[in-house]
């Protein structure tokens, strides 16, 4: 299996995770709360962009398209783009000039996190929007070996989109998607749909978050998307793979230490990406991310993994 020259196109919601490190030496006088004194700030590529990051710490070629406000932090979140992916070109990710970027800033104080406070528009991106996104994934697709959807909910991915993108790419190519309920009927045809625990439930409507529950639960998604498989993950109890109509494979978690788990589920997908997309097996795919989401829980802020330490975590 080779990672290395994968080509993968990730479309989804981009995000700007801004962190603010301070101390906190006293209370305000105008209300009873923490006055953090900043010492230090930092940005980190979030949800799809975070996917894009854990592609290329992998060693694969990635390019992200997606949507960004006018704004300062979408700037801010084009150029770290550019700046992490060769292949990237800076149209691929759109200017909408009616939304705003969407920014996740979190204050930290004595490592501890103060607060966190969102920027963000939920509702579908426009028809003008969606038409570019269209076209500029049909080029993207024309040259690339895996296709990845990490749908946040924040409006860039639309039925429409999946339903003119993912026949064509399903043709082609492995077809992964990160998915959230409310596009749920519209991901098919795809190859895998990797919810979290919470996230399948809702889906099959069902409440058990048992290994028989979970295993009824990716039965029924797989059933309703005709999807070829399932990978249902599940925080620190690891996570569970339903391929075909196979019984289903439950794959306990490889963390050794915990320490952050925000973004484990960005690093999962773009592990079973790069795997696929370089000729892993289902099966291999999954213990590849499994080790990749155990290496990147130990790190402090979102975080990736490369290749190398994946392969050592084997050891
Ligand atoms: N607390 C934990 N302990 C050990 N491993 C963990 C823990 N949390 C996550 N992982 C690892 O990361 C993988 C993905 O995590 P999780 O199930 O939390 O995804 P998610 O909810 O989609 O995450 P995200 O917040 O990134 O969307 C798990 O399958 C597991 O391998
Ligand atoms: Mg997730």
């Amino acid at each position: 299996m080779d990672i290395g020259q994968r080509r993968v196109v990730v479309l989804g919601d981009v995000m700007l995770d801004e962190f603010v490190w301070g101390e906190v030496t006293r209370i305000s006088p105008e209300a009873p709360v923490p006055v953090v004194d900043i010492r230090r700030e930092s940005v980190h590529l979030g949800g799809a962009a975070n996917v894009l990051a854990n592609l290329i710490a992998l060693g694969a070629q990635a390019k992200v398209i997606g949507v960004t406000g006018q704004d300062n932090s979408g700037e801010r979140l084009r150029s770290a783009v550019l700046q992490e992916s060769r292949l990237q070109s800076d149209d691929l990710i759109i200017i909408d000039k009616s939304r705003p970027s969407t920014v996740k800033t979190r204050i930290i104080a004595h490592s501890q996190l103060v607060v966190r406070a969102d920027r963000e528009m939920r509702t579908a991106i426009n028809g003008e929007t969606e038409q570019k996104i269209i076209g500029k994934l049909k080029d993207a697709l024309k040259q690339a070996d895996a296709f990845v959807v990490s749908d946040y909910d924040k409006g860039v991915v639309t039925p429409r989109i999946l339903a003119e993108i993912l026949p064509l790419a399903y043709e082609h190519m492995p077809v992964l998607i990160d998915p959230k309920l409310r596009n749920f009927d519209s991901y098919r045809p795809a190859t895998l749909v990797t919810p979290n625990h919470h996230e399948a439930l809702r889906m099959a409507n069902l409440e058990e978050d048992s290994d028989a529950g979970l295993h009824q639960a990716a039965k029924i998604i797989r059933e309703s998307l005709r999807c070829d498989a399932v990978l249902i993950t599940r925080g620190d109890r690891g996570m569970m793979l339903l391929e075909r109509d196979l019984n289903p494979i439950f794959v306990e978690t490889a963390a050794r230490e915990v320490y952050d788990v925000t973004g484990a589920g960005d690093t999962v997908i773009a592990t079973l990406a790069a795997s696929l997309a370089g000729g892993a097996t289902m099966l291999e795919a999954a213990i590849l991310a499994n080790h990749a989401a155990g290496i990147v829980v130990g790190k402090v802020g979102t975080a990736t993994a490369a290749a190398e330490e994946v392969l050592a975590s084997f050891t």
